[in-house]
């Protein structure tokens, strides 16, 4: 994977030894162990952070999450990773390109470990959201930070609305929905949340 530099929360994070288990890190004073969330930073998809997420997709997630079905051999064949490839590239463009779709590398403690994207809805001033994380990168709070970061990108892309839509078993994706302030309703068994910008994000 690609070794970029990390971003940690200004003053809050002072490593005094090993880091502990995901997610948690010694921090403050007291060298005790608690939770700090670790930031996280989104990358526009591009030739350079391509392959570090085609790594993280192939080795932690299953295909279905992190693709359009193709056809292909089970698994991560060959032709799944050339898809893959060729999926992200046609979203190089943009908001403004073919597929009307920003698509970011989401970066934790300098590794890829996750994707998130916004795409252009018909409707004028809004984006709708899907993302993933690598399996070793779930649990630990870094899908609502990637969110709020992507919150933030489509409010300075002059967005009014994200909206996204999920199964109502998908405990995680409504957890994270919920922490970033979406307004959840049901219909035809799938749930669909929106996420108003013009109210303030709320507080990590
Ligand atoms: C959905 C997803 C992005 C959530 O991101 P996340 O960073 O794991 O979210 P959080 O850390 O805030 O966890 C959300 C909830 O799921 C639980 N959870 C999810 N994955 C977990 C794991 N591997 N281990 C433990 N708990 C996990 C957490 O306990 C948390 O529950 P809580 O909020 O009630 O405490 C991530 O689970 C994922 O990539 N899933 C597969 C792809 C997917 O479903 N994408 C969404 C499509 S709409």
């Amino acid at each position: 994977m690609r070794n970029t530099e990390g971003v940690r929360p200004a003053g809050t994070l002072r490593r005094t030894g090993s880091p502990g288990p995901k997610g948690w890190t010694w921090a403050g004073t007291t060298g005790r162990l608690r939770l700090v969330t670790r930031a996280v930073r989104l990358e526009p998809v591009d030739e350079g952070n391509l392959e570090p997420l085609l790594s993280v997709a192939a080795a932690e997630a299953e295909p279905e999450d992190v693709m359009p079905p193709v056809e292909a051999p089970a698994g991560w064949s060959l032709a799944r990773r050339d898809a893959f490839r060729e999926f992200h590239r046609a979203s190089f463009g943009g908001l403004d390109g073919p597929t009307r779709t920003l698509m970011f590398a989401i970066v934790a403690g300098g590794e890829v470990v996750g994707m998130v994207r916004m795409t252009r809805c018909d409707e004028p001033g809004t984006v709708e959201t899907g993302m993933w994380l690598g399996r070793s990168a779930r649990g630990q709070g870094l899908g609502a930070a990637a969110l709020r970061e992507l919150l933030n990108a489509a409010a300075a892309a002059g967005m009014r609305t994200v909206v996204a839509e999920t199964t109502p078993d998908n405990h995680g994706a409504i957890s994270v929905l919920k922490k970033c302030g979406a307004e959840l309703r049901e219909k035809d068994g799938k749930l669909h949340a929106e996420m108003c910008l013009d109210s303030a994000l709320p507080a990590r």
